[in-house]
């Protein structure tokens, strides 16, 4: 009996020593181009979908029509860009993020572009509450609920021919080397010091 319960005091010691062993010596994955840790994508991924199915709206609140293509490449350019690229051109910091941002204009695993095999739904849901422990934003506090929803189905009709007006912004380069932008930034004077040193 005694050793029984010094084998289980034992087990329950040994387990928090070993992880702590592991985490100062056994160099487990912090920077993004370390090894995924075994089982890492289903881990994080079942609870994830788990949780869309439960919450996601079923119907969209926007209508798929050239205002909200328009309204919602405005947002994309401006919050999104960055991270998943541009159409025609993905973003490189997006590549070496971990997990990595998707392009959301280029097509993969065969023919889907982006995420437009995802209803609008499931996309306002990852819109609004982002994804923990990826880089992806919850933007429930920074776009209104019109805003989320028409960057989601703007993104649901990723595969279909867009608008001129939404296709233009969609297709701005990242750089700010834009033919139209000022060649030199002037900085302000420096103000000047007051007083001696103390
Ligand atoms: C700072 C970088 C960053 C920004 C900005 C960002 N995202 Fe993301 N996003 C990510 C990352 C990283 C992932 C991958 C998460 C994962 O693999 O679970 C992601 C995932 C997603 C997904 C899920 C993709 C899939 O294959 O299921 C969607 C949809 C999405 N983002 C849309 C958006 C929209 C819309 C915006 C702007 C309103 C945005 N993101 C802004 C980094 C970003």
């Amino acid at each position: 009996m005694t050793r029984f319960v010094l084998g289980i005091v034992l087990g329950v010691l040994l387990l928090p020593i070993g992880a702590f062993v592991w985490f100062q010596y056994g160099h487990p994955p912090v920077a993004v181009a370390d090894a995924p840790l075994p089982m890492e994508r289903l881990i994080t991924g079942v609870p994830l979908h788990a949780r869309i199915d439960k919450e996601a709206p079923g119907e969209a609140k926007a209508q798929a029509n050239e205002a909200t293509f328009v309204a919602g490449a405005h947002v994309y350019r401006e919050q999104c860009a960055f991270c998943h690229g541009v159409y025609g051109s993905a973003s490189k910091v997006g590549q070496h993020m971990f997990p990595d941002a998707p392009p959301l204009w280029e097509k993969h695993h065969g023919e889907v572009v982006g995420v437009s095999d995802d209803p609008a739904g499931e996309t306002y849901w990852k819109v609004a509450n982002g994804i923990r422990l990826t880089g992806m934003p919850a933007y429930k506090q920074v776009l209104t609920d019109e805003e989320m929803w028409q960057v989601s189905v703007l993104l649901a009709n990723a595969d279909k021919p867009l608008p001129p007006a939404a296709l233009a912004l969609l297709k701005e380069p990242l750089s700010f080397d834009h033919p139209d932008a000022p060649k030199t930034i002037v900085m302000p004077p420096a103000p000047a010091k007051s007083g001696a040193a103390h």
